[in-house]
């Protein structure tokens, strides 16, 4: 049931296109691991593997079968190296270098180091690298250190958002493009002549709002908060006001799984059919964290 307020719609009552989502995952089987649903519409924990160890083509596959469709799924207790992490990963694409966090020995490890000083800032809803012509296929984190409490990283499923989208405004962005950009975000720490060099390298990316993935040819919602700037074509005002409405939509908490981190526990999500938000919970204890990304295709 649905009801309009003064200044919003609000929605009461069920989400009623979960059921078949929900039904479709909790059919789903799987011959080398175990995969429990964490939420009905995403998210898995997987038992039964060890990824310090090579793991063969048909595990492989079956893995990457869960990940299309859990889109997040999670191990614990995975002491593995740092090797053990980029082997993992490769076996899904190619690494991607980030070009605005400063990278150690391994270019392709982002590792995220929070303490009193260097605080949490990745809450908000977003899609790793949307910014980019050819933006992330999936992401995958390792935990070294986490607080005693707190520091869970959520995700959203943009198919269920897309899905639960009223007919009216599927139609709205049915064929619009989204400009995504860098600047208002890792931009900020630049100077104004080190923003332009790095604008060259990377303009504006423009994305289609509805994106239909790849693997499943299912659709899904691809603007975030941090990284669309506006809709192409829109005024902004008029832009601002439907990405709002959009918005609204990915905070739903139906559509979301809540994980809490263990030391090596470690989450592999798809950065084309979620988003993801770092509760910043746990200041000013610790939280030590390590991702590598991997390079997904041209949304369409
Ligand atoms: C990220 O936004 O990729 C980091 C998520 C996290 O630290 O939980």
């Amino acid at each position: 049931m649905s009801a309009i307020a003064p200044h919003r719609p609000i929605h009461y009552g069920p989400r009623r296109h979960i059921a078949p989502i929900r039904e479709r995952l909790s059919g789903l089987d799987f011959n080398h691991f175990e995969a429990v649903p964490q939420s009905p519409c995403l998210g898995a924990e997987i038992r039964g593997l060890d990824l310090s160890k090579p793991l063969g083509k048909e595990v492989t596959e079956d893995i990457e079968r869960a990940f299309v469709e859990y889109k997040v799924i999670f191990f614990r207790d995975q002491e593995i190296s740092k090797a053990d992490h980029a082997a993992f990963a490769r076996n899904f694409g190619e690494l991607e270098i980030h070009p605005f966090i400063e990278q150690g020995e391994n270019p392709e490890i982002v590792r995220f180091v929070k303490d009193e000083n260097v605080v949490g800032v990745e809450n908000n809803w977003h899609s790793d690298v949307s910014w980019r012509e050819i933006p992330s296929l999936g992401s995958i984190l390792r935990a070294y250190e986490v607080p005693s409490v707190g520091g869970d990283t959520l995700w959203t499923d943009m198919e269920a958002v897309y899905e639960g989208l009223a007919d009216d405004l599927k139609s709205e962005i049915e064929g619009k493009i989204a400009i995504h950009d860098f600047v208002h975000t890792f931009g900020l720490a630049l100077s104004e002549e080190q923003r332009e060099e790095k604008r060259k390298e990377f303009p504006p990316a423009y994305h289609p709002i509805v994106r239909t993935h790849p693997r499943t040819g299912r659709k899904c919602l691809y603007v975030n908060p941090i990284f669309t700037r506006c809709i192409d074509g829109m005024d902004d005002e008029a832009s601002d006001s439907l990405l709002k409405r959009l918005y609204q939509e990915i905070e739903v908490p139906e559509y979301q799984v809540r994980f809490q981190w263990e030391p090596n526990s470690i989450a592999f999500w798809d950065n084309r059919s979620t988003q993801h938000y770092a509760a910043s919970d746990y200041w000013p204890q610790p939280r030590v964290m390590e991702r590598l990304t991997i390079i997904g295709d041209r949304p369409a």
